[in-house]
């Protein structure tokens, strides 16, 4: 037996340390979030992905009276770009949240389920997405999802 250590890269910036360009995708998401449905939870999610055309597809988190019906913002985004742009690589996707009419403190960082779709985007395009986490006191950037999860299921 031998013991293992996986590590993950995180690098922190402060927003005005941020490119325009990444500045004004985090804008894009704050906007998007203040249309999120999200009655159950009253937790509001904005995404907004920066395609390689320049383009920005955005999603918010869409709730259900049946909770898992509902699909989160990175998603609704994901598959939105995706959907409407089939062959052009997503370069930037952007993620904040509010709750309580504040934005958090801390980065949001995606569930397990999303970071599995945004894997499976950086496969299909064969590049990698960077990620970027809005807090209002510290923004994490991240290299790709795969930084988000480690030994991730792939092939079968
Ligand atoms: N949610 C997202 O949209 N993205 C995340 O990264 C975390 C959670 C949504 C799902 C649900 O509508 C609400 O936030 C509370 O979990």
């Amino acid at each position: 037996m031998r013991e293992k250590t996986i590590e993950i890269k995180v690098k922190v910036f402060s927003f005005s340390e941020l490119s325009e360009e990444k500045q004004m995708l985090i804008e894009k998401a704050k906007e998007v979030s203040f249309g999120a449905y999200a009655p159950y939870s009253q937790f509001s999610v904005g995404a907004a992905v920066l395609l390689e055309n320049g383009e920005v597809v955005v999603g918010s988190n869409q709730e259900n009276v049946a909770y898992p019906s509902g699909l989160c913002a990175e998603r609704t985004a994901m598959f939105a770009a995706n959907a409407s742009y089939p062959r052009v690589a997503p370069k930037v996707l952007a993620i904040v949240a509010q709750t309580g009419g504040k934005f958090l403190k801390n980065p949001i960082t995606p569930c397990g389920a999303c970071r599995q779709v945004i894997l499976e985007t950086e496969k299909r395009f064969g590049k990698e997405i960077v990620i970027l986490l809005f807090g209002e006191e510290k923004i994490y950037e991240i290299s790709s999802v795969k930084q988000l999860l480690p030994l991730a299921f792939d092939e079968i």
